[in-house]
């Protein structure tokens, strides 16, 4: 998309409701270092990280992503130059299914100061958020969240899930496929400066839910530099029969005692088959380790299905972890392809009106759609009347519409609509983002 994100000014309503209030909405200059680091330093409070330093201000200001920064002063407070709300916005690609992906717009660094919370501060930056990315033309928003209870009055629901994983490794007997490739430990910089993100990006576009993100998001999963939890890391890749790179696996180990070790996996991605099995064999053999824990995967791992005793590959946990929040239906659901062909109606709610009307999907054979207003009856079609945050949520076939009917969250318009949407929805690849943001 062809427009300069920091070019288009404050969103004009939010910037007038909180002026009523003496609060000044405004950009954030990132030339201004001063203003920058206090802007830093606001958002890290927010989530009660320690006071930065000046090399955590330096990193930070150095190494995050092209965002679109904003806040709220308060001159009346002590501190007037420190903002009292902070938020960020942020252009990437979201996967859809189809080896395709969407304009999406990243969300990040909503905070209110405990000082000024619950006075819709947050509610005016983050519709502002949303404004923003409607009128540059992108069909959906995204965020991660702190807390599950926030986004969904803004219409924003879960739309890919995480899941911790704990393996005890003393029971879990490698019983899978031998890979005819090759481990190696590698130092960090090998895979994270050469070809780790390449591998990424090649696979990107067969994982819905992923993103497209690289500069600090890419760096810290090898540990965020000068921690003493990034000297603790280590790299093992994955290279095929022609040394060609194939997965890489982060991890540190940690002992209690002296025979007593755990490992956690920080990060892990296959472009092959034979590249997950050689990785997940490799910290399972790992040598006095007795537990290995890994967070933030996907909810379905097919390592569970390589070991010889299943009952020690456990989820302890599934979470909501990718949000999505639908602004333009008609690009959004044209944007990924389907799985069955058919016409569904589609009467969508929408309390802040980006996403409310009344449309006809309409799946070719190939997968492809066409989605367009839709004033006429029902007629053949099947039909569903939903709230914008269900959609989001059944948007990357993550979530199955018969059980948001069961729910009482969908209602079909006409019995077994619901059964021909999931059939239409489903994505052969569960969705999955592995990264926070
Ligand atoms: C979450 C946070 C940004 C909310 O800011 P705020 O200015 O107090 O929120 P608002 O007053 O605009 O509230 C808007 C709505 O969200 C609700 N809300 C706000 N925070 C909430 C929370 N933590 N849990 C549940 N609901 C919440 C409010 O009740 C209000 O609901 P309503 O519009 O239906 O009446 C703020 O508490 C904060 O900075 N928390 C710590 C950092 C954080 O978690 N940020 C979110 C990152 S994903």
């Amino acid at each position: 998309m062809g427009f300069d994100i920091h070019k288009s000014p404050i969103d004009a309503t939010s910037a007038r409701a909180l002026a009523d209030r003496d609060l000044r909405f405004d950009l954030l200059d990132t030339g201004d270092i001063a203003a920058y680091d206090s802007w830093l330093q606001a958002v890290t409070r927010g989530f009660h990280g320690p006071v930065l330093d000046a090399d955590g201000l330096e990193l930070h200001r150095t190494d995050l992503v092209d965002e679109r920064m904003s806040g709220v002063w308060d001159a009346a407070s002590a501190d007037p130059a420190t903002p009292i709300a902070t938020a960020s916005g942020w252009l990437t690609e979201l996967t859809v299914p189809g080896t395709r992906s969407v304009p999406a717009w990243a969300i990040s660094s909503i905070t209110v100061a405990p000082t000024h919370r619950r006075r819709t501060i947050a509610r005016n930056l983050i519709e502002s958020e949303l404004r923003q990315a409607q009128s540059l033309g992108v069909p959906v928003a995204i965020l991660t969240v702190t807390e599950a209870t926030i986004y969904a009055r803004f219409g924003f629901a879960p739309s890919a899930r995480i899941a911790t994983w704990k393996i005890d490794p003393t029971r879990a007997r490698w019983n899978g496929p031998t890979a005819p490739g090759r481990v190696h430990i590698v130092p960090t910089e090998n895979v994270r400066d050469n070809g780790g993100h390449e591998l990424l990006e090649r696979l990107r576009l067969s994982l819905p839910g992923q993103i497209q993100f690289d500069g600090m998001l890419w760096r810290r999963l090898f540990g965020t530099p000068g921690t003493p939890e990034a000297k603790e890391i280590r790299v093992a890749r994955y290279d095929d029969e022609v040394g060609q790179l194939q997965g890489f696996a982060v991890y540190r180990v940690t002992r209690a005692g002296h025979l007593d070790a755990s490992a956690e996996l920080g990060y892990l991605l296959a472009a092959t088959d034979d590249a997950y099995s050689a990785l997940w064999r490799y910290l399972l053999e790992l040598d006095l380790v007795t537990s290995l824990t890994a967070e933030m995967r996907v909810i379905e791992e097919p390592v569970y299905w390589q070991v010889t005793d299943p009952r020690a590959v456990v989820k302890t946990a599934e979470s909501d972890h990718l949000w999505t929040r639908i602004l333009d239906v008609k690009a959004a659901l044209e944007a990924r392809t389907y799985s069955s062909p058919g016409g569904i109606i589609l009467e969508v709610d929408d309390a802040l009106g980006f996403a409310a009307g009344r449309y006809l999907l309409d799946i070719a054979a190939d997968g492809t759609a066409s989605v367009n207003v839709h004033a006429g009856p029902l007629g053949d079609f099947d039909g569903l009347a939903l709230g914008v945050a269900e959609l989001g949520a059944i948007y990357l076939g993550g979530a199955s519409v018969s059980t948001l009917v069961r729910a009482g969250r969908i209602r079909e318009l006409r019995a077994g609509a619901a059964e021909a949407a999931d059939a239409s929805f489903r994505s052969a690849v569960t969705p999955w983002l592995s990264i926070w943001f």
